[in-house]
């Protein structure tokens, strides 16, 4: 502000000294003149020769101050030109999306780092409504706003906004003020941490996961032997009663209990396990049939339809323990089982894929998992059975199984529809051995 002033005061003193200058070189001019040539010249003459001094002072401080004017504006305009240049490319090269925007919302600059996490480009969003505040996100912002007017700028706030597509995206926000003369406008600098808050969520998981695998450990040691024992007493007991004694079905009962118990404690040692020592290439086929096999009656009782589609995917290896590889596909059967009604059908499909992996799907036309539930289903001890009919720890050990080997796991479900569980494994380099 103080150098604009100054500069002003610069350029009409400079202008109104190099006039004076100017008027008074033309006047000692003509008087030069007019001493030397004119000396006796009448009164009318005289006057002519003055009306010509006074012309040709005008001319020329209307030729200079033209000049001058024209040539100030030139740098003037060259240096505005120059800093709006530095100013867009500070805006572009900035690695954090920039929105500057008025009370109302209206956008009034978007960089290009806006452009790429937002996915609008300026032109769609200058002069318009803010697009990328989600509807809950309202009242927060409002509150944003009111802390940065009240002279306090909002650091580093994790929040969300949607992009062009719909979607959620989580960033850390900083709303400062901006000024331009008595209006004050709102520069919103967002950066995604998507990537960030994911590792954090990992990171929480597998804390969690430690020290529930430490807990698990020491409470399925301790259960173990007073389970077995319990079990066999019951037993004893409901063998020495009599059938049609109504302590006989009590006894069943409390039997069927304590064998759920017991199951819980295998499920939880199965958590806690050490990760395999001795992984093996392992062909993929033989371990599916011995799955079924052993799910056989389950899958009679139910009159279950199963379908393998394995092509010739069967001989894929992959390096895990059989016993790791049999507990992941019981556990996704198993859930498939449960998911379907009667005389249901379950696919399982072997895929080898271009990128060295074998994708292993397992889909159930079953009852599907709503959405509220989605985000959930690897959670230990997340289950929509009743108390004591199921652990919820199946699908958190087969994530646990699954990573171990360096894969992938997912499901993808329509309530009402079925189900879709999605292993991918990394093939064995080994090459494979082809069942004779
Ligand atoms: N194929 C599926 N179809 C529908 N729901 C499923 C399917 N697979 C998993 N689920 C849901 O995910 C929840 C968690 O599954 P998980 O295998 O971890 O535990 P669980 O099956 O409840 O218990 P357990 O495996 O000890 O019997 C289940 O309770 C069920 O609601
Ligand atoms: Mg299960």
């Amino acid at each position: 502000m103080d150098n604009c002033l100054q500069e002003r005061r610069w350029f009409w003193t400079t202008l109104v000294l190099s006039s004076v200058t100017i008027v008074a070189l033309v006047f000692a001019f003509w008087e030069l003149v007019e001493n030397r040539f004119f000396r006796d010249l009448d009164y009318v003459s005289l006057h002519y020769l003055y009306i010509s001094r006074g012309v040709t002072a005008s001319v020329l401080l209307a030729i200079w101050a033209g000049w001058f004017v024209t040539r100030q504006r030139r740098i003037a305009e060259a240096q505005l030109r120059k800093s709006h240049e530095r100013y867009r490319g500070l805006l572009e090269s900035s690695p954090g999306a920039i929105v500057l925007y008025d009370r109302n919302l209206c956008v009034l600059e978007w960089n290009a780092s806006a452009e790429r996490l937002y996915g609008w480009s300026r032109s769609q969003v200058s002069n318009r409504e803010l697009p990328t505040i989600p509807p809950a996100q309202l009242t927060e912002l409002r509150c944003f706003l009111d802390l940065v007017e009240h002279g306090d700028p909002v650091l580093d706030s994790e929040t969300v906004r949607i992009n062009n597509l719909g979607q959620e995206i989580e960033v850390q926000l900083s709303l400062l003020p901006f000024r331009e003369g008595q209006q004050l406008y709102f520069l919103e600098v967002t950066s995604d941490i998507r990537e960030r808050i994911r590792l954090r969520q990992r990171l929480i998981e597998l804390e969690k996961l430690t020290s529930m695998g430490q807990m698990a450990a020491g409470t399925a040691h301790h259960l173990n032997t007073p389970l077995a024992s319990m079990l066999l007493r019951v037993q004893m007991m409901r063998e020495r009663t009599d059938s049609q004694n109504g302590f006989y079905s009590d006894l069943q009962r409390l039997e069927h209990s304590i064998g759920f118990c017991q199951q819980f404690v295998r499920r939880l040692l199965d958590f806690s396990r050490r990760p395999s020592s001795r992984p093996a290439p392992e062909s993929i086929g033989p371990v599916v049939q011995a799955v079924l096999g052993f799910l056989s009656p389950s899958l009679q009782a139910k009159r279950a339809r199963i379908v393998v589609e394995q092509n010739d995917s069967a001989h894929i290896q992959v390096l895990a323990e059989r016993n790791e590889l049999e507990t992941l596909l019981l556990i996704l059967l198993s859930n498939a089982l449960n998911a379907i009604s009667d005389e249901g059908t379950i696919r399982v499909r072997l895929e080898n894929t271009p990128d060295s992996h074998l994708n292993i799907v397992i889909s159930d036309d079953g009852c599907g998992i709503s959405p509220a539930h989605q985000a959930h289903m690897f959670e230990p001890f997340f289950t929509t059975k009743p108390i004591g009919k199921g652990t919820g720890l199946g699908l958190a050990i087969a994530k646990n199984i699954v990573a171990e080997s360096g894969g992938e796991i997912s499901l993808v479900s329509e309530p009402g529809k079925g189900t879709n569980a999605m292993v991918r494994l990394p093939v064995c380099d080994t090459p494979a051995a082809v069942p004779q």
